[in-house]
């Protein structure tokens, strides 16, 4: 008979941890502040790698500062299974937003222990470096170095505001961890399971407790600088003014009305503005402004994102502007056979449940191309995220761990993962 890992999550514990974890970057309002590589973060990854040394795991890191906390499997040798999410946050970000998914996958190693199992394989809590891309831009860095969609070289010069770069605060996370071993980047997987807060209100409204999630919307970002010439706002006339600020106006405006669709499926959005020098008695010079567009459909998402660079030429007025991509991401779809997976998990638990897409991105978008990989998503009150007020119920935080529990062990004990190269077919 199979065994019930499930029965062994610990709720309590479980919302123990999120709420301790939450202290590091804790804002005012009930938010985190935790941004990726920054001393926050390096002093909850310490917390982590404690929790996790405590009930027996083994800490690891990779060049790309992806933590990996193992429960080492019967055969370590098989390549292990990833769990997890990511704990850098937005600038005024929630307690949840990827956190849920790590401390899920520690609470899941744990109970796995607790029911007196080693699986096969080895299980792998995994934090993924920078998901957000807030401080540095694009983002799900570490996930994309390990599934080798981009190099360390790509990401390694990308500097945040105040100029660090990413292989500076790398060096700086290592230099806090001197003790940790480092793993080659891009190890074998067998698989990886995330499991996040919903970000939207499908499964409020519908009263599901676990969304099993279909697919990622295709995404493209760019980064827009607006060149004119700093002057004298009390000598300047109009006419001689290359105002950078009035130009950027003009073409904001222009690319709402180039990509504003009906039907209200396009998701675009301008929320990093940066006007320089900054100074009130100073005709702007420069400004720099990012977007971030997204849409389920690739060909949508393709196509509005070519018509860019032309709209901001049309609009530009007397100034210069130059646009820039940074990540052109296409919609993807999760395999079916772990999909079936956690429904058939969440059905055996009792647990209402539904297929849904993400409109959000994820790690899991890149570990799919380095693995099986599938996800699963809780409510969050009325759907608020990347906002400080993102909130769950400690009942559907438990929910979620017990159908990840079951799945996770159930695939880490198996002969071969579904989709899995060498193992059974693959989806
Ligand atoms: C991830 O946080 C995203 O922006 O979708
Ligand atoms: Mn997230
Ligand atoms: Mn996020």
């Amino acid at each position: 008979m199979a065994v019930s890992v499930a029965a062994h999550v610990d709720g309590g514990r479980l919302w123990r941890r999120l709420m301790d974890l939450a202290r590091f970057g804790a804002t005012e309002k009930g938010g985190v502040h935790r941004l990726a590589l920054s001393d926050e973060e390096i002093a909850a990854r310490a917390e982590l790698v404690r929790w996790g040394l405590a009930i027996g795991l083994e800490p690891a890191t990779d060049p790309a500062a992806n933590l990996f906390l193992r429960l080492r499997g019967r055969e370590p040798d098989l390549p292990p299974l990833l769990v997890g999410s990511h704990i850098d946050s937005q600038p005024t970000g929630g307690k949840f937003d990827g956190a849920y998914g790590v401390i899920a996958a520690l609470e899941c190693a744990e109970a796995i222990l607790g029911a007196g199992q080693r699986p096969r394989r080895s299980l792998e809590v995994v934090a993924w470096m920078n998901e957000e891309g807030s401080r540095f831009a694009p983002g799900m860095m570490g996930s994309a170095v390990f599934a080798g969609v981009r190099r360390m070289a790509d990401i390694e010069p990308v500097r945040d505001r105040a100029g660090m770069s990413v292989r500076d605060a790398l060096e700086r996370v290592r230099a806090a961890e001197p003790d940790l071993p480092l793993r080659p980047l891009s190890f074998p997987a067998a698989g990886f399971l995330e499991a996040h807060i919903e970000q939207g209100v499908t499964l409020e409204r519908t009263g599901m407790t676990i969304g099993v999630v279909t697919s990622i919307q295709g995404k493209r970002t760019f980064r827009v600088t607006v060149e004119g010439a700093e002057s004298h706002a009390g000598t300047s006339r109009r006419a001689e003014r290359r105002d950078a600020l009035a130009s950027a106006v003009d073409v904001v405006k222009a690319l709402q009305a180039a990509i504003w669709d009906e039907a209200d499926t396009v998701r675009f959005t301008i929320g990093q503005f940066t006007v320089s020098p900054n100074a009130p008695s100073v005709v702007p010079g420069r400004v720099e402004f990012s977007i971030d567009l997204r849409h389920d459909e690739a060909t949508t998402v393709r196509a509005l994102g070519d018509i860019i660079p032309e709209v901001c030429a049309r609009a530009r007025g007397p100034c210069e502007v130059s646009v820039r991509e940074l990540l052109s991401d296409e919609p993807i779809a999760f395999p079916k056979t772990l999909r079936d997976r956690l429904a058939a998990a969440a059905g055996r638990l009792g647990f209402t449940h539904c297929e849904l897409p993400s409109p959000a991105g994820h790690d899991s978008r890149y570990l799919s191309r380095h693995c099986p990989t599938a996800m699963l998503f809780i409510p969050c009150k009325d759907g608020i995220s990347h906002n400080e007020a993102e909130s769950i119920s400690p009942a559907d935080a438990e929910a979620g761990v017990r159908v990840l529990t079951e799945v996770a062990f159930e695939l880490a004990d198996a002969d071969a993962v579904p989709g899995s190269t060498g193992g059974m077919t693959r989806l």
